[in-house]
């Protein structure tokens, strides 16, 4: 049985509806090894103060819900295990950069609303073939790995709250959505660059990065964001972008076509 440890949590409270100012608390909690933050959270709630504000839902590092600052870093608190942090007192926080709901949990609004601006699903120019499909759009092992470390995205927010430029610019896109618009630009299916270009290309768009790498240091699922903005820079600046428009055009194969190249 693993030993049981005590550790201290202080923990940011504020209810912007009630409170006119944040106030921290200290809770002492029992961990063991596998406790992570979110478990010390959620004993927190359930045995001493049930008025805790925390938002979670997987448990397991997919949802994306549960990002805070823990010892003042982007973590996600499910993915954080207490002990490991080695630290006498844990200081947890809501993330850095979102306006705040209540204690630990943030409004990503901002990030959301940015997101349907970029289009964030494959866009076709033949549309006739889109409402009435004949075929299917197939895609070969190399064309898949130009996007497919970037589609592992969880939307944390983690990245965009560690992003310097967007707290000092609350229009940049941010890492998070500019990583999203490089995943569907990159895909050999997707037509969709120049529709996007009017707000990627913009002047609160990719160009605003600087390339810090803050956003890729704290990403759980090893995205690297910071390299996708580039990818992006260079796609846009790419002469060959109108080339890469019409090799995706060749695409389409019958259905009969792609089961016999599958098998
Ligand atoms: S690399 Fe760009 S997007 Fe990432 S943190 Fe730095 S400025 Fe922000
Ligand atoms: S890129 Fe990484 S840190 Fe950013 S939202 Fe996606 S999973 Fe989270
Ligand atoms: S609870 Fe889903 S990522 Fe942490």
């Amino acid at each position: 049985m693993s030993e049981l440890r005590k550790v201290q949590f202080k923990v940011f409270r504020f209810n912007p509806s009630i409170d006119t100012s944040p106030k921290w608390k200290i809770y002492e909690v029992e961990v063991d090894r596998g406790s992570t933050v979110l478990d010390a959270l959620l004993k927190i709630k359930e045995e001493q103060d049930p008025s805790l504000a925390v938002r979670y839902s997987c448990r397991q590092a997919i949802c994306g819900s549960c990002g805070m600052m823990i010892n003042g870093k982007q973590r996600l608190a499910c993915f954080t295990r207490v002990l490991e942090l080695n630290t006498r007192v844990v200081v947890v926080e809501p993330l850095n950069n979102y306006p705040i709901v209540r204690d630990l949990i943030t409004d990503f609004s901002d990030l959301f609303n940015k997101e349907k601006m970029v289009k964030p699903y494959i866009i076709r120019d033949d549309t006739l073939e889109m409402l009435n499909p004949t075929g299917m759009y197939l895609q070969k092992p190399e064309e898949l790995l130009e996007y497919l470390q970037f589609a592992d995205c969880i939307e944390c927010g983690l990245c965009s709250s560690a992003c310097p430029t967007y707290s000092t610019d609350s229009l940049f896109l941010t890492p998070m959505i500019l990583n999203k618009a490089f995943r569907f630009s990159a895909d050999s299916r997707d037509m969709g660059l120049h529709h996007r270009l009017p707000i990627i290309d913009s002047e609160h768009g990719c160009w605003r990065c600087h390339f810090a790498v803050a956003c890729s240091s704290v990403c759980p699922k090893g995205i690297d964001p910071a390299k996708s903005i580039q990818l992006l820079k260079r796609m846009i600046a790419s002469a060959s972008i109108f080339k890469l428009v019409k090799k995706k055009e060749t695409q389409l194969v019958s259905r009969h076509h792609a089961v016999e190249s599958v098998v």
